[in-house]
């Protein structure tokens, strides 16, 4: 189906289907990232776009609880690049990642191998709108980070995603994502989660 008509379609019936999830940052990486040819384009937004704005609203409209990943300091000093989807001017989903060492996020130090810091891409934010959705847009963003990650010579890309978000787990499994379950206490409550990571070497 054309792929601009599909999405127009679904903007007046929306789907409801998952959750939420979480994420941060300032720096960005500037990488060229030309115009899809599907109806929608995807660009690397920095935060001096005149659209900015229209990103954070998106974020804080779908997914609320990702904004201190964006917003706070999780991300802060390390190099962060935002890729932002558009349709007819309206944002209709992001991805966020942040390229850190591997290790110090998790309270341990750099990994290395042969002598060298071994790095990671970090995906922190990451959705798309409601009524956009299940037309591969969601792909298509974790495509883009697949390659930025592979361009600044990441180690691998991952993420962490709440157990509940049924469809960030597809998208993820079927780009080749291994996954890593995981339970642990917050606040006295059991939860649950899952690191997913992709080895880029
Ligand atoms: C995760 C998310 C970004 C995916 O965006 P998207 O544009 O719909 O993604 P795609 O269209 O590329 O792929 C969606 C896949 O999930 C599948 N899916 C959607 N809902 C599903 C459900 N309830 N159960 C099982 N599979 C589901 C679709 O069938 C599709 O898989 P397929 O391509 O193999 O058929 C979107 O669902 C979203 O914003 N969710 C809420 C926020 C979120 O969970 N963010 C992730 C961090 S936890």
């Amino acid at each position: 189906m054309n792929k601009s008509l599909s999405l127009m379609k679904n903007c007046h019936a929306a789907k409801s289907r998952d959750c939420k999830s979480n994420t941060t940052t300032r720096e960005i990486i500037q990488v060229s990232c030309p115009m899809e040819d599907k109806g929608y384009s995807i660009e690397i937004w920095s935060e001096k776009h005149p659209k900015y704005q229209d990103f954070l609203e998106c974020l804080k409209k779908v997914v609320p609880d990702q904004l201190p990943f964006v917003e706070g300091d999780f991300y802060r000093n390390v190099p962060t690049c935002l890729y932002v989807a558009t349709f007819e001017q309206i944002v209709i989903g992001f991805l966020r990642i942040a390229i850190q060492p591997i290790g110090p996020e998790a309270n341990c130090p750099p990994l290395t191998y042969k002598g060298k810091i071994l790095s990671e891409a970090k995906i922190h934010a990451f959705a798309v709108r409601e009524e956009y959705r299940n037309q591969g847009v969601g792909r298509a963003l974790q495509e883009k980070a697949i390659s930025l990650a592979k361009e600044k010579g990441c180690h691998q890309l991952s993420s962490y995603s709440p157990y509940q978000c049924v469809a960030n787990h597809q998208v993820k499994l079927g780009l080749g994502f291994a996954a890593q379950p995981e339970t642990h206490t917050e606040a006295d409550k059991q939860v649950k989660g899952v690191y997913f990571i992709m080895p880029l070497i």
